[in-house]
């Protein structure tokens, strides 16, 4: 027989008392941000997008361009494909902008073009999750709803001394719940929000939280105990799979001084679904090994110009990459597309796993000199 799982009890009583020097502190410190200082709907919903896995001062270029690019939900909906990736290119997680579009299709659908106030039609739409809906209906909105990320669950697993493991969906909603009856009507985003800066600037992971600067600190639970480091309680990590690449960045000249490289488009589905990338095949292989493949596609290595090796590290999986920088011949029929430097920076998506090499390969498309023959 299957048992019950015991429900969760997270004690809100003791988070009442951190209301005032939480706000408090949040009005004298919080960082000054472009979707802060005009918070409506929609430059609420694709910041908290943008901001999921990704830090605040890597998120402010690809906002200033998006709105610029994207300004309206109606805009949105209507984004091509490479467009969009363009735009998130090198953020990661890319179903993150899929969603964002397919949910501003239902957004003009069915909701007249306009993003919903409540956390439940909030969390209908694709991509939407409770976290993004509680912080699109309090910031933007004011609606007393909670948005819990990780940040907060570590500030409110230590001021509470609270050792139920944060990564279990359960102890995620009883925190909510804690925080829904604790919350201020009058200013409930920017509770939810000193929270999470509170969790991004001072009580921070790892060892290195700032307990001094912290307004919390007569409050906190962990801290009174000396028990911080042992707090959050968090799974344990699975391992990554490892899996060996070799990677071909091949370079044709296509007239005097003017060159490309080859490209080839991701499937639709899966790991960086729709992006462009240079081709690369299983394992490591050494200078000879690779040479003796581009052959299959109509290319011949002339001149090696560099061999690189480079390491992205994906959630569930670790590339370990070797790559050649070959200067080459090559067919007209090829199964690639070709792209020069100004291509490669303004139309197509190469996602960040590759930057060792579109960086590499940018100095060679763009040469001072002419390449070795
Ligand atoms: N992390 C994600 N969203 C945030 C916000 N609105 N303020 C501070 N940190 C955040």
């Amino acid at each position: 027989m299957k048992r019950k799982a015991k429900p969760v009890q997270i004690e809100y009583l003791p988070l009442k008392e951190i209301q005032a020097p939480l706000l408090l502190w949040y009005r004298q410190n919080a960082r000054e941000l472009p979707w802060r200082s005009d918070p409506s709907p929609y430059r609420v919903w694709v910041s908290e997008i943008m901001l999921q896995q990704t830090r605040v001062e890597a998120v402010k270029p690809y906002f200033a361009r998006f709105m610029e690019e994207l300004p309206t939900v109606e805009a949105l909906s209507r984004a091509q494909d490479d467009k969009l990736l363009k735009l998130w290119e090198g953020l990661g997680y890319y179903s993150r902008v899929r969603n964002l579009r397919r949910a501003a299709q239902v957004i003009m659908s069915d909701c007249g073009g306009r993003i919903p106030d409540s956390p439940e039609e909030l969390k209908k739409l694709p991509g939407i999750g409770s976290y993004t809906a509680g912080a699109i209906a309090s910031i933007a909105y004011g609606i007393p709803a909670p948005a819990v990320d990780g940040n907060v669950l570590r500030v409110v697993s230590r001021v509470l001394c609270c050792y139920e493991n944060i990564d279990l969906p359960p102890v995620r909603r009883a925190v909510e719940e804690a925080l829904q009856n604790v919350m201020p009507k009058e200013s409930p985003g920017d509770y939810n929000q000193a929270l999470m800066e509170l969790g991004a600037t001072v009580c921070l992971p790892n060892g290195t939280p700032k307990c001094a600067e912290c307004p919390l600190r007569t409050l906190c639970r962990a801290k009174s105990g000396n028990v911080i480091s042992e707090l959050p309680v968090r799974s344990e990590k699975k391992k990554r799979r490892i899996e060996d690449l070799t990677v071909f960045v091949f370079i044709r000249e296509t007239s005097p001084g003017k060159y490309q490289t080859a490209l080839r488009r991701r499937p639709g589905t899966g790991l960086l679904a729709g992006l462009w990338e240079f081709p690369h095949t299983g394992g490591t292989l050494n200078e000879e090994e690779a040479a003796a493949l581009p052959g299959q596609w109509g290319i011949k290595p002339l001149q090696l110009l560099e061999k690189r090796t480079a390491k992205h590290i994906f959630t569930h999986i670790e590339w370990h990459m070797t790559g050649y920088l070959w200067k080459v011949e090559a067919d007209e029929n090829t199964p690639f597309t070709w792209a020069d430097g100004d291509a490669l920076s303004s139309v197509y998506a190469v996602p960040n796993a590759f930057c060792a090499f579109s960086a590499a390969v940018r100095g060679y498309l763009s040469p001072e000199e002419p390449l070795p023959e």
